[in-house]
């Protein structure tokens, strides 16, 4: 079975055979959202300014954020932001931070701490393990010097979902900064940062908002980016400096991905138009039900218990089969109109699936059809998981 072309522009670029993606971005976007890049936008035009501002109030708005919280927007991925709010607000003297990690983005940000030289210790759980307050209290009351946490909110190593509002408290009882990686989350998920009392949260464009890659963005406790002046390792990174460039004049210090803003301006405005966050976390929850479900079904299993996997990416185990190949599964099902994601755990082998993204139950279903129909083809018929 073929998917439904869901792109609008035939033509030379041959935009129409273009697979859905099942991945936790880039992915899948709105017709409106690929048509809003269909122009040329100045950078200090007052246009654009207004776009820029727009963005940054409604960022802060969907966080549940007050006025104490700023949102500053910086060019580049997911991890630019994640280096940038490293750089400003880790300490770098006598105080450290405690990466709190159950999987690779975890582990990345200790690589990121280690590597801009800023004391840290780093608790690194399984990648099937949810982490839980018991996990790094211990360890809080043990080292006095530990002032800040980072952690991940949903992992998309494997998909696990970190219950952010349990861990934000056990931080906060104990005086500490909280800082959260909500990459693969936010826009997806509900988050309200007033009530955790989360002190610095990253995510990136082209995620749950929906948007194009192209920027990242920090929202942030004001005093804490107040006292990040001349903190930054880097020039380009420093949120402190980006901030007063924004607010000065409305204006980015480098040039700004423009297009990328202004297709993130409309997806804000159809994530608004869909019912805001807790319509758009219902559909993705209905489409990871529809895919667990269905790959159940023909004995496809997955890693992660229900009240563990959150509704961004599915990690399935692979058949232990031995016709079953990896490449193989990913052409056949490209060919159908779906791409899909290589597993990323250290200890299984696996597949994931995003569930994010403009997709539905409809598109869910013919991917567990097209799951089917391409096991078949490559006479997959022991499906039971391979072993660790
Ligand atoms: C939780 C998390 N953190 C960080 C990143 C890195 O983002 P990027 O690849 O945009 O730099 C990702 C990417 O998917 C992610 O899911």
């Amino acid at each position: 079975m073929t998917a439904t072309p869901h792109h609008a522009f035939k033509g030379p670029l041959g935009q129409e055979d273009m697979p859905y993606l099942l991945t936790p971005g880039p992915l899948t976007t709105s017709q409106t959202v690929k048509l809003a890049l269909l122009a040329d936008w100045g950078s200090r035009d007052t246009e654009f300014r207004q776009v820029v501002r727009e963005i940054r109030s409604e960022l802060l708005r969907l966080a549940g954020c007050d006025d104490t919280y700023e949102c500053v927007i910086m060019q580049g991925s997911g991890t630019f932001a994640i280096e940038a709010a490293l750089g400003c607000f880790a300490p770098s003297k006598r105080f450290k931070t405690m990466v709190v990690a159950n999987g690779a983005y975890g582990e990345r940000a200790a690589q990121i701490l280690g590597r801009i030289g800023r004391n840290h210790v780093l608790v690194s759980k399984s990648d099937v393990t949810q982490l839980s307050p018991s996990h790094f209290t211990d360890k809080l009351d043990e080292d006095r010097n530990i002032s800040h946490i980072w952690l991940i909110h949903c992992e998309t190593t494997s998909g696990i979902v970190n219950p952010l509002g349990d861990l934000a408290r056990a931080a906060k009882q104990r005086g500490k900064i909280f800082m959260v990686d909500a990459m693969s989350s936010f826009g997806g998920m509900h988050i309200d940062m007033v009530r955790d009392e989360i002190d610095v949260l990253v995510s990136s464009s082209n995620k749950c908002i929906e948007g194009i890659p192209g920027f990242s963005y920090v929202l942030v406790k004001r005093e804490l980016l107040e006292a990040s002046q001349g903190q930054c390792h880097s020039v380009v990174l420093d949120l402190y400096e980006q901030w007063k460039g924004l607010e000065a004049n409305g204006q980015f210090r480098f040039t700004p991905p423009t297009h990328s803003l202004v297709a993130f301006r409309q997806a804000l405005r159809e994530l608004e138009f869909e019912g805001g966050v807790a319509a758009r976390a219902v559909r993705y929850q209905r489409n990871a039900d529809t895919l667990i479900k269905g790959l159940a079904a023909i004995g496809i299993r997955p890693l992660l218990d229900d009240n563990e996997a959150g509704p961004i990416i599915q990690t399935f185990l692979c058949p232990r089969d031995n016709n079953f190949k990896f490449e193989i599964f990913y052409d056949a099902l490209r060919k159908r109109g779906f791409a899909i994601y290589p597993g990323k755990l250290t200890k299984r082998d696996s597949f994931r699936i995003g569930t994010i993204g403009k997709l539905d139950q409809d598109v869910m279903q013919r991917v567990v059809v097209a799951i089917k129909e391409v096991l078949s083809e490559m006479n997959v018929k022991d499906m039971a998981p391979a072993g660790i």
